[in-house]
């Protein structure tokens, strides 16, 4: 029902004080994109955030061509070859299955990006240091946003994209900064978070940061949501690609072990961060809930 590294997540989250960390781990190319039952909701979701509101779900800096071009090469390699049934080739092309269509690399009316987000269930960002050395967001296909909106953080440096995560600038926007320099080509990793929500859409731009669900509405009201974020560096731009594959589920059907442990990692979050996921007010009732479970 929710994904093992999901598990582990929140078994370390239950371990000990809470503190931010890179929780990067490397993976093999194999497991780079993960498609799961929900590929074709996803996909067919993408494509009405992209015909109905393109300006929120995709943006990018002028002169990112290039390295959109390079993200789309790398997922028209890589697609058939790794799942040859679900985007079988056909010639020069290939045919995503859940969908039903057939697509090629030329699509000169669209920016390269933009076509590379909707082959895959994940939002695409792309990530390029400045002539100081400064990583700043520089183009994204972005259709499931998690309480951010593309549009206010395109062209910033990733420490101030990160200004309202509790203890980023404390914490993690040296090391980040430094690990997008350092990735070597060919590397790719991996990391996971998890926050609660008080609606299931994966389309959730808006930052209401106060849940206000009564007891007998949190199995069905509220929503575990985990980001499954990769990173590789495109060889060619230098560019880095982040994609993310977001996970909804209802609390009701979070397995009793996962969520007791989810009880006790909210019991462990400072004041800012119970904030920051918007349960300051509901924590104590939702964490004696999920303990009971
Ligand atoms: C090693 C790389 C990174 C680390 C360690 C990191 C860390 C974090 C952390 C700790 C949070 C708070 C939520 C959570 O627990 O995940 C967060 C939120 C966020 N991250 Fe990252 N991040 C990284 C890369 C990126 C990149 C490349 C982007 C570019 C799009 C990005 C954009 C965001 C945004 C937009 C938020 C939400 C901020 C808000 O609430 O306004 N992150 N990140």
């Amino acid at each position: 029902m929710i994904d093992p590294a999901v598990s582990a997540l929140l078994a370390q989250a239950a371990s000990g004080p809470h503190r931010p960390r890179m929780g990067l781990v490397a993976i093999p190319e194999r497991d780079w994109i993960v498609l799961g039952d929900d590929q074709r909701e996803k996909l067919v979701l993408k494509r009405r955030l992209l015909a109905e509101r393109h300006g929120e779900v995709f943006a990018a800096m002028p002169g990112t061509e290039a390295a959109g071009e390079e993200v789309a090469q790398l997922l028209f390699d890589h697609l058939p070859r790794r799942f040859p049934t679900r985007y079988p080739r056909m010639g020069t092309m290939f045919a995503i299955a859940a969908t039903s269509e057939l697509v090629g690399m030329s699509s000169p009316s669209m920016h390269p990006l933009d076509l590379a987000g909707r082959l895959v269930p994940d939002d695409l960002c792309l990530v390029q240091e400045d002539a100081e050395g400064v990583p700043r967001l520089v183009a994204a296909s972005l259709c499931f946003p998690s309480r951010w909106r593309l549009g206010e953080k395109l062209g910033s440096p990733l420490a101030e994209i990160h200004g309202p995560v509790p203890d980023y600038g404390k914490a993690l926007a040296a090391p980040v900064d430094r690990f997008f320099g350092a990735l070597a080509d060919g590397r790719i990793v991996e990391r996971w978070n998890w926050t609660i929500h008080d609606r299931p859409d994966l389309f959730q731009p808006q930052s209401p940061r106060r849940h206000a669900v009564p007891p007998e509405r949190f199995a069905d009201g509220l929503f575990l949501r985990n980001e499954r974020q990769t990173l590789r560096r495109l060889p060619r731009s230098r560019a880095i690609l982040f994609a993310i594959d977001t996970r909804v589920t209802r609390l009701g059907d979070v397995p009793p072990a996962d969520a007791r442990n989810l009880a006790a990692a909210i019991r462990h979050l400072p004041d800012g961060e119970l904030a920051y996921k918007g349960i300051a007010a509901i924590a104590a009732p939702l964490g004696e809930w999920l303990a009971a479970r």
